[in-house]
Formats: structure tokens, sequence, C-alpha cells
């Protein structure tokens, strides 16, 4: 698999979906998006999906929404399939959505994760989101989310 420096990381598309929802069941046991859901988001100009694709397969996407109303970007999901972490691609997933979101005047990031998920809690630490709230019993298993947040330097 490539390196972080080398992934490339493109807008997912219409005829990614079955591999999406494929790749939802593999990385999530609860809170997923639904089919529908992802449809919805694939042609939402308020949402960027973005996936990393090997030999024919997604092997991650990263989810990010957008507000009108708000300078704050929001990291809705990241997913790397279970046969292909630990290899760079969670990393460089976040760094194509913080692009993303820059590209759209974002200021900021924010998103929410379990709090009992080390391995998405050192990927966000690493890249310098800090914890500034608890959501209790936010996720459908009864755990915390924690809330994190970076700026965006332009
Ligand atoms: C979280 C997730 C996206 C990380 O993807 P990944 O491709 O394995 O991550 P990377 O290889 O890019 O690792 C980048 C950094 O994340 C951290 N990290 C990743 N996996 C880790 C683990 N198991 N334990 C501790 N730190 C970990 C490390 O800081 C790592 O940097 P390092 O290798 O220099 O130490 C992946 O584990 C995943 O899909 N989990 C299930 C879905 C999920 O929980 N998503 C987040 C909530 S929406």
């Amino acid at each position: 698999m490539p390196r972080p420096a080398t992934t490339r990381v493109r807008r997912a598309r219409r005829a990614d979906l079955d591999e999406l929802i494929a790749l939802e069941e593999r990385c999530f046991r609860g809170d997923r998006l639904s089919p529908r859901q992802y449809r919805v988001h694939l042609e939402s100009t308020r949402a960027w999906l973005g996936v990393v694709a090997h030999d024919g397969a997604i092997r991650g996407s990263a989810l990010v929404m957008f507000r009108a109303d708000s300078p704050a970007a929001r990291l809705y999901s990241i997913a790397v399939d279970p046969a292909a972490r630990g290899e760079g691609l969670g990393l460089a997933l976040l760094r194509a959505a913080e692009r993303a979101a820059r590209a759209r005047g974002a200021t900021s990031m924010r998103l929410e994760v379990s709090a009992g998920n080390a391995a998405a809690i050192a990927l966000y630490e690493r890249e310098g989101y800090a914890c500034f709230g608890r959501k209790r019993r936010y996720y459908e298993d009864g755990a915390d989310a924690l809330r994190y947040a970076r700026e965006l330097r332009r």
C-alpha cells in the first residue's frame, strides 16, 4: 500500500456507492451511514466525500460537512478498511479532508469521537486536534462522544 505522501485521495462518485456501504459495514458496528445518506452526500454541495481506492476497491473514506452559517467544517466520518490500517491512509484522508475544508473557506474543523476509540483519538491529537467537550451517551452503544477541534491555517 502507498504511504501518506503518495496516497491519492479523490472525490467519491456515484459508482463508489456499493463499495462505500461495504466499507461502512466493515468499519462500524453501530451509528452507520445508510445507503440513502450516502446517496444524499454524494450529490450534496454541502458535503465533501473523499476516498482512497486501491486495486479497484475502496480502502478508506472521509466525509466532511459544511454549513452556510458556520465557518467550522465538521469531520463527520473517517474509516479505513481493517485490512489496510496502520499504513497511513487515515492520516492521508484526514489531511485531504482538511484541504477540502480550507478550499471551502472553513477556518476550523470539528468532530466527535467515541471516548473509547483510542486509534482515532491518537490520530486526531497527532494532527493538533484539542478536546473541548463531551456529549454524554451520544452513540448507539451508550458511549460518550468527545468533541475535538483544530484551527485550519491558510
Ligand atoms: C481511526 C482510523 C481511521 C485510523 O486509520 P489508519 O489508516 O489505521 O491510521 P494511520 O495509519 O494513518 O495512522 C495515523 C496515526 O493515527 C494513530 N493511530 C492509528 N491507529 C492507531 C492505533 N491502533 N493505536 C494508536 N494510534 C493509532 C497514530 O498516531 C498514527 O500515527 P503513527 O503511525 O505515526 O503513530 C482507523 O482505525 C479506522 O477506520 N477505525 C474505524 C473507524 C473509526 O473509528 N473512525 C473514526 C471515528 S469516525
